[in-house]
Parts: structure tokens; sequence; C-alpha cells
């Protein structure tokens, strides 16, 4: 069983090809529907890909719904149209469309720029600019390198549409961000939050997106796992706790550097970037601050991180500012989560589009006299001669004198209704000046979002975990993940094929599940190879029984770590409070007091 490291081996295969061949063979995550050829855009986790992820969103889960103080809900993932016609997803959430002439493919043109040029954000680019750099670039089809000059550049909405019932009467879309469950969902979750500012909503679902072409694995596929919080504030009063997160150092790439020609990323602490104005957003500044701790402990390698700036032709339709966190992989900036400042656009939009009010109650200091400009006019004189429309010209009015008092100074006052003006006596209307006492006004809250991607943060777990090295002569794979988030934190496996040695690995079996850690009992192969088994999962410890532990009563085990492949001999009856405790970081392996083994 001794073992030994030396250093890494070289080779020319990308990390990241290696990890997808590894993922399917050690049931990470694979493309769906394989039995009928494969499905683009549509990964199975695994079961060691789904209990790495749902992993990943319990710490997500515990800091930043429950450490933080915030709710979480979970919304259908169909919503009616209307929503998405509210929200500005059906004008606005598009991709730039080519389609290649000779083999029908279709690409994203942006990409195909981005990619075979030096435009580095194509997106924001005008389509007719997209379609002159096509020509220009003599660019090509990535699938069969056929011209695609001259190939008309087209938008592409990427929401997945469905019937809602039997007939099309009903149109409903899968919807494109988890976000728009919590926004319309707000007048209800304000009573929750008994009409207090600031406060915050979470939820950890799936989203669709028909990606136009997906690529690089769980990396842009078309159904995924955002974990998002939507986060209510005030803007005029309420601030973040900045204290929390002043000292932590990040790696900063803000717009203007990006847009200078020698500009470079910034090193800083989030408490400076705010005091200089790098960033704006004290409460995005926040989010930062407390989601690079998060990355961290989950096993982003925080020199492989960075969080980068929007450019304005980038930022979402929705967002004022927006920092991305982004992850290094093969060479290329991932991203990973998107911290926007959606100012007052998503609920205003609801509001306006819908009965129910999206406001909060903001309470002043001081109750306020004002003064406010009133109507109450003599029905008896609409209702003959309006009908049906007295009331809503009763609307018209209250609007009107809300809007423009001068409208009302002379004999008569002018209305539009339906298109149609009209005219009626001002002393009809009841206006009035009045004077009002006061106690608040009713705002409407901005938003600031948080917004995780679990796909991609899971496939940046694996690719930052991903080791080489030798072990006893011979090339090993292993994943370094931390025992946290593991999804499998120990392996038990009896010596030999033996009665007495398997009664007693299942005996540690079942005692450790007892203990709350998910465990795997492996008896096929030699010890070598079940020790390359889990270290190619990443269990990060692994417990073989052999014939001294069934010797005497006080039995003991080898006990063996996966980065550094030391054993100890440890006692049976403490390796469900050990691996417990190595599990949540609170000893180290190199600390125990077991004797050492070679
Ligand atoms: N509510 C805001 C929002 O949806 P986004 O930047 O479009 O913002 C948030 O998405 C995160 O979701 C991204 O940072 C990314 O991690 C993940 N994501 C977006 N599209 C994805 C796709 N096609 N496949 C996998 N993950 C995706």
């Amino acid at each position: 069983m001794s073992e030994q490291q030396t250093e890494p081996a070289e080779t020319d295969v990308s990390i990241g090809e290696k990890l997808v061949e590894l993922a399917k063979r050690r049931g990470y995550f694979f493309q769906s529907s394989g039995a009928y050829g494969g499905v683009g855009g549509f990964y199975t986790f695994g079961p060691q890909g789904a209990a790495l992820k749902g992993n990943v969103e319990d710490a997500w889960r515990d800091r930043f719904a429950v450490a933080e103080g915030n709710m979480e809900i979970d919304a259908p993932t169909i919503m009616p149209e209307p929503v998405f016609e509210a929200s500005g997803h059906l004008d606005g959430f598009d991709d730039m469309l080519v389609e290649c002439p000779d083999c029908g493919e279709s690409h994203r043109a942006d990409h195909v720029v981005e990619d075979n040029t030096e435009y580095e954000d194509a997106e924001s680019l005008p389509i007719p600019e997209v379609e002159e750099v096509i020509a220009e670039y003599e660019l090509v089809c990535p699938n069969c390198g056929a011209g695609l000059a001259g190939q008309a550049v087209e938008t592409f909405n990427l929401m997945f549409g469905t019937n809602i019932g039997p007939g099309d009467s009903q149109p409903g879309y899968l919807r494109p961000e988890t976000a728009q469950g919590i926004f319309v969902e707000f007048p209800r979750l304000k009573e929750y939050a008994r009409n207090q500012l600031p406060f915050g909503v979470s939820q950890i679902g799936r989203a669709y997106r028909n990606e136009i072409s997906p690529r690089r694995s769980i990396i842009r596929t078309r159904e995924f796992t955002q974990a998002e919080l939507e986060f209510f504030i005030d803007p005029e009063t309420d601030e973040p706790d900045l204290s929390a997160v002043a000292d932590v150092e990040v790696r900063l790439y803000p717009a203007s550097e990006q847009n200078a020609e020698d500009g470079e990323e910034i090193r800083t602490t989030i408490g400076d970037a705010v005091a200089e104005g790098i960033l704006a957003s004290p409460w995005v500044a926040y989010f930062l601050g407390v989601a690079k701790r998060w990355y961290d402990a989950v096993g982003v390698d925080m020199d492989r991180f960075r969080f980068r700036q929007h450019l304005s032709g980038e930022r979402a339709h929705y967002a004022s500012d927006c920092w991305d966190a982004e992850g290094e992989l093969d060479g290329n900036w991932i991203e990973l989560a998107g911290f926007s400042d959606r100012g007052d656009y998503d609920l205003s939009k609801h509001a306006a589009h819908s009965e129910d009010r999206f406001t909060v109650f903001r309470q002043y200091d001081e109750p306020k006299t004002v003064e406010r400009a009133t109507v109450d006019p003599d029905m008896s004189y609409l209702g003959p001669e309006f009908g049906g429309d007295a009331q809503a010209v009763v609307s018209e009015l209250e609007t009107l004198a809300g809007r423009d008092r001068s409208a009302f100074e002379g004999d008569s006052v002018t209305i539009d209704l339906d298109g149609e003006s009209h005219e009626l006596p001002t002393e009809k209307t009841g206006f009035a000046v009045e004077e009002q006492t006061e106690a608040g006004e009713h705002i409407i809250p901005h938003v600031i979002e948080p917004s995780f991607g679990v796909d991609r943060l899971v496939y940046t777990v694996l690719h930052h975990a991903y080791r080489e090295d030798e072990v006893d002569g011979e090339d090993r794979t292993y994943l370094e993940l931390d025992p946290e988030v593991a999804p499998t934190v120990v392996g038990v496996f009896p010596l030999q094929n033996d009665d007495e040695l398997e009664a007693t690995a299942n005996d540690i079996v079942a005692d450790l599940r007892d203990a709350g850690l998910s465990v795997t009992y492996d008896d096929s192969g030699n010890i070598g190879r079940r020790y390359r088994r889990q270290d190619e999962v990443g269990t990060p410890f692994c417990v073989t029984v052999d014939y001294e532990t069934l010797e005497n009563e006080a039995t003991t085990v080898t006990v063996r770590e996966r980065d550094t492949t030391a054993q100890k001999r440890l006692p049976v009856s403490d390796l469900p409070e050990l691996m417990a405790d190595l599990r949540a970081g609170e000893l180290a392996f190199a600390d125990l007091d077991g004797e050492n083994e070679s």
C-alpha cells in the first residue's frame, strides 16, 4: 500500500477535454438522451455530479439565504406570456444568428466574430457592423468551412415557448432566468417581509435558453440551474454593512481599464474599491465581497478568479451596472455569475403591466405637510354625459390633476379617452388643491441581483481541482475537491474477499452513514486500483480493513488521504467523529494522532 508523489505529468490535451472524459467515465455529467443520439445543450448529472451539485447548492443556500437572513422560494418554471411582455424578454432577449449557406448549421454571429478576429465584445456591436466584420475578415462556417460573407445576421429570441393547456389560447414560456418567478410575486413577498426594506428573496432552480450554439459541455447549455438572490432596497436610505467585507482582496477589471489601450486588472480590497469609486454601488460591492469568500470556500482557485465589469453595450436590458465573477479555464475567462444593479426596472414594468402593487411604504422621519391636487367630479353631470365611460373619465381627471394642475385653470378641462378628446366644464370636476399631512410615500424598491450559474460552477470546481501526478511509478489522476463539497467523503475497502473483513467493512460503512457521511463500499479489484478509482472521483479519504483490524478488541484501520496519499492507523471507534471533523475542515489529516504507515 506504499505510495509516493512525484512531479505532475505534462500533456498536450487540455484539462477541459480530460475532464469531460473523466466526468462521463466516473458519473459526473454526460450528454443526455444518448440512446437516441444525444441532443445538444442538455446534460445529465450522474451520481457523483448530482451529489457535488447538491453540495454546492446547499453551500450557496447556507451563505446567501440562511446566513444573510433572506427568504427562499420555489416558483414554477413555466410562466404566462404577459410576464415576459412586461419583463422585456419577449422583445429583447435575443442573440445574433448567422446560418451557413452550405451545411445549414446556425451559429452565434458574435461568437464567430470573437473566435476569429481581435473583437472581444462583438455582442455589443450593431447587426450591420457584425455583417461587415464577417465580410471583411472573410469568416467561415465553423462546421463546414463555407464562407459566411453576405449571409444575413438575424436576431433570435432565446426563450422556449409552449402552450398552457389545450389549444393555443394561452401561450407560455419556460423561464429564461429564475428571477422573474420572484419579481411577479413581489406584492405577496413584501407582506412576508412585513413591508420592511431591505429584504432578499433567493431561489435555486432551472432556467431555459434555446442557445443557438451550446458549447463546452455544461458551460453553455439549454437547460441549467441558477442560484439567484433578488435583494430589494430603498436606494435613498438603505446601506450595506461594508465593514463585513472591506478587507476582502479582489482582482477587478473595470470597464474603463478594458477600454484603455494599456488597461489592466486592479488588485485592491472591496473597501478601497468603493472609496476610490471603482465599485459605484456599495450593495454590488458588498455581494462581490461575500461571493469572493464563498467561491474560495467551495474550491474555485483564487489565482484564476476575477470580477470584470460589463462594458456599456454588453449589459442586459434591465441592468444599469453589472460585474461578472469570472473563472479561468484552459486560458479562457468564463462568466460564473453576474452581480447587477437592476434599479427599479423589473418592479416598475410589472406594476405597469399588472393590477398589483409593486411598491413599499417609506415612512418619513417626521410627517410632512404637502399640497395635493384632488378632484371630486359631479357624477350627476358625468353619468348622463358619458354613460358607461363615466368612471374612466374620473380616472383621467385624477391622473391629470396629479400631473398638470394648470389644465384646470380655465373654464373647461380637456381629457383624452381612448384617443378621443372631450371637454367638460371645470366646475363639474370638483378640482381643489388641499394641504395634506402625510406619514410617508409609496416607493418602488430597487433590486441588487447576485445571479450564480450552478452548472458552470460545478465545472469550474472540477477543472480547478484536476491534478495529475505519479504514485508508485504509475500515472495518477485525482480531483483535489474540498471534503465539504466532495460527492463521496469516504471509501471503505476490505483488503481481500474474506467474509470477516467484508462484514467489518460493512459495519464501518453503516456507522459512517449514521454519522451523516456519504460513503462508498468497494471490494472489486486490487487495493491500488480501488484507490485510483476514488482518487478520480475526488473522494478525500479511504479506509482499508485488513487482518490487523480483526486481531484485537480496540481495532484499527488504515486511513489514507487522497492528496498526499499519506496513511495513518486509526481506531475504528473514532472514525465517525474524525471523518465528520475532517469533512467540516475542523481537523487536518496531518494533525491526526494515529500511527503513520507507509
Ligand atoms: N437573472 C440574471 C441572469 O440570468 P445571466 O448573466 O444571463 O443573468 C446568470 O445568467 C448566470 O447563469 C451566468 O453567470 C451563468 O453562470 C449562468 N448561465 C447563463 N446562461 C447559461 C447557459 N446557457 N448555460 C449554463 N449556464 C448559464
